[in-house]
């Protein structure tokens, strides 16, 4: 692949000629990076293996990691996955609660979806994006689009088409420019379960959609803590290898290229001298002092307009990746409150310091 088309699809009266655009490239097998409200997608016909194997070779993802599946109806749901009878209330439910919208939802699957899209699990990963482009491309096609966030695996998830471009230009063959993505953070991931009294709701990744919002509908759980890395290799040497445990919640995951440290406490930052640092500021961090903490070569604030954790969650792989782009040796981060939207963003924050020095960020390893 030599040249990525950016398709401009900010006119509205445009629209309709760009959607029909994309769906001739899905339906001859081709990779097309499109708009989400949360975050840039790689989308592929799901139902074709081979325009799927190019999926993961665009963005160098292992044959492990499942993507998430997008439909454009709820009847388009039972093409892919079989909801078990004691699921359908509460999946009904969810599906009318938050879709069109950030919910992920982990189903069994129909025996159409190729192996390649679930990386052999016996489920799916099903959800329904509110995005107006994705939604017309997802009907247009008439098939469901297989579609992970549109960066190379483990790297920062890309929130606008220029971080696309940056991420997977000469890879792909084009990207769909809708702006800036209104969420900013990956959808949530639930894997429902009857349980005895309530529905359980397993929740695989944190996301917009949150454990307050979902608890109406179940019991919401955390997946069990995983084995780390080493600890599966002491095991098993093999087992670094295979999936993990829980897919999708790999240690090391929307990791800069700069190393970063998550600091509880601005009395903890120790600068070594003649290197540069970058501050990842919440909203100000007056009160932690962190900013008096050091003459910082670049400081970013995720939330300058003090509209707190939901303008944090839009602006924090845009900041993200400007810090890492700002040519400093080390990112510091002040951590946000872990309540709502902020244990989604501190669920990002601990997997991009994965693997660079410790700080009190909480338990880096095991997320
Ligand atoms: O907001 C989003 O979900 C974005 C937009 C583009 O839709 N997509 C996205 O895809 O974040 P991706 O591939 O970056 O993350 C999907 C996660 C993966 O980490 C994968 O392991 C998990 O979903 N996943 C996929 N299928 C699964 C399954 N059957 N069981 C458990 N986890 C699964
Ligand atoms: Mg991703």
């Amino acid at each position: 692949m030599n040249e990525t088309c950016v398709i401009d699809a900010s006119d509205p009266s445009k629209q309709k000629k760009v959607v029909q655009q994309v769906v001739d490239l899905l339906h001859s097998g081709e990779v097309v990076a499109l708009p989400t409200e949360t975050v840039y997608g790689l989308g592929a016909d799901a139902l074709n293996a081979d325009a799927v194997a190019k999926v993961f070779a665009a963005k160098e993802r292992p044959e492990f990691d499942p993507l998430i599946v997008h439909v454009g109806s709820y009847e388009q749901v039972a093409e892919v996955a079989d909801v078990p009878e004691e699921l359908e209330t509460v999946v009904q439910k969810l599906m009318k609660a938050f879709w069109p919208g950030p919910l992920t939802l982990v189903l069994p699957k129909k025996s159409c979806v190729p192996d390649i899209v679930t990386s052999g699990l016996p489920t799916v990963a099903v959800r329904m994006s509110g995005h107006p482009i994705m939604k017309a491309v997802v009907r247009g096609l008439g098939r469901p689009i297989a579609a992970p966030s549109a960066n190379r695996f483990g790297r920062i998830s890309p929130t606008s088409a220029s971080a696309v471009e940056k991420e997977l230009g000469g890879r792909i063959p084009a990207i769909v420019d809708g702006g800036a993505c209104r969420e900013g953070l990956e959808s949530t991931i639930i894997r429902p379960e009857a349980g005895e009294k309530r529905p359980v709701l397993h929740l695989l990744r944190a996301g917009p959609v949150t454990k307050e919002m979902l608890q109406r509908f179940g019991k919401v759980e955390r997946p069990k803590r995983r084995l780390s890395r080493k600890d599966r290799a002491q095991a098993n040497p093999e087992a670094t290898q295979q999936a993990p445990e829980v897919p999708g919640q790999l240690a090391a995951h929307y990791a800069p290229r700069t190393p970063l440290r998550v600091l509880r406490n601005a009395a903890e930052f120790k600068p070594e001298a003649g290197k540069r640092y970058a501050l990842l500021s919440y909203c100000g961090s007056e009160k932690a002092g962190f900013i008096q903490a050091h003459a910082w070569d670049v400081v970013e604030e995720l939330s300058p307009g003090n509209g707190k954790l939901a303008e944090a969650a839009v602006r924090f792989f845009f900041v993200l990746r400007q810090l890492d782009e700002s040519g400093v040796d080390e990112i510091i981060a002040e951590p946000v409150s872990e309540t709502g939207l902020g244990v989604a963003i501190m669920d990002r924050l601990r997997r991009a310091s994965y693997g660079s020095q410790s700080g009190a960020g909480g338990d880096q390893t095991r997320s």
